[in-house]
């Protein structure tokens, strides 16, 4: 058996000023190494929440009640801002669900991934700009030089979206959490991303967390999902079987949906 990356046990979040709002409701999944594990479910039900605690950005609004998220042996939600600052972005890479929060727009694509590589590893400059470009390369990007040089609302959302993950991968991370990566793409950018994905899980061995609310695109690459409902996750198994054989009402109600 692989071993676990990630293992999130009994975590519990609920809002500061009223606990009894429970938003993540005593998830326990576990995040073998090089792995792809769905996170499904509709809007409301905690997914972003769940990724974002992985990371240590609990919103402001809510507190951990219980629980505890181990990546690569240690507990992140014991880590001080500093311990947090080094996981983050190194080991974890994160796309985040608003395209368009991702990048300054003030400053060229390039920069601001040269600027998340530097916060971890000093490089000179000429190092800085080469490194973007392999990225950039890797993720797909023709013309990596010119992308480089534009600036964020100057590329199609296709090539934001590479860019972003790019960004994301910027520091060789094992784990990648992807929220809703191709929900503002149409259809056919949205298979090449899969694609992507699985060629960076094949190639880095990276292991990746993707939440979205498309049971379907999600199983063409995941090894497990997890369905969420209601902060809790109500189903969880092979990709495969849940598709054939949904238990629980939700999960059924997801295949039902469509768009597989
Ligand atoms: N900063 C916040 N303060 C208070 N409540 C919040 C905050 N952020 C999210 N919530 C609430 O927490 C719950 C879970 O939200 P979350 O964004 O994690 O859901 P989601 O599954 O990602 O939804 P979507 O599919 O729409 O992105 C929702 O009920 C939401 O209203
Ligand atoms: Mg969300």
């Amino acid at each position: 058996m692989k071993t676990s990356l990630l293992t999130i046990r009994d975590l519990s979040i609920a809002l500061v000023d009223s606990p009894q709002r429970v938003i993540i409701d005593h998830v326990s999944l576990a995040v073998p190494q090089g792995a792809v594990v769905g996170i499904v479910g509709g809007s409301g039900s905690g997914k972003t929440t769940l990724g974002l605690s992985v990371l240590g950005l609990v919103p402001p609004a809510m507190r951990v009640s219980s629980g505890e998220i181990i990546f690569e042996g240690q507990n992140v939600l014991r880590l001080s801002a500093r311990e947090h600052g080094a996981v983050r972005g190194r080991r974890i890479g994160m796309i985040f669900q608003e395209p368009m929060s991702a990048f300054d727009p003030v400053f060229t694509i390039g920069s601001q991934i040269a600027e998340t590589i530097f916060a971890h590893e000093r490089l000179t400059r000429d190092e800085l700009g080469r490194r973007v470009l392999g990225l950039l390369d890797r993720v797909g990007v023709q013309g990596a030089e010119r992308v480089a040089r534009s600036y964020p609302h100057e590329l199609s959302g296709g090539l934001r979206q590479r860019a972003m993950i790019a960004q994301a991968i910027a520091c060789g991370p094992s784990l990648l959490i992807a929220d809703e990566p191709t929900s503002s793409l149409d259809v056919t950018l949205q298979a090449h991303m899969m694609e992507l994905f699985r060629q960076l899980k094949k190639d880095m061995g990276l292991s990746i967390i993707l939440i979205s609310h498309d049971l379907g695109m999600v199983s063409r690459l995941a090894d497990e999902v997890a369905i969420m409902c209601e902060g809790k996750i109500v189903e969880q198994g092979a990709a495969q079987d849940i598709m054939i054989k949904p238990n629980h009402t939700y999960a059924q109600k997801l295949v039902e949906a469509g768009g597989l």
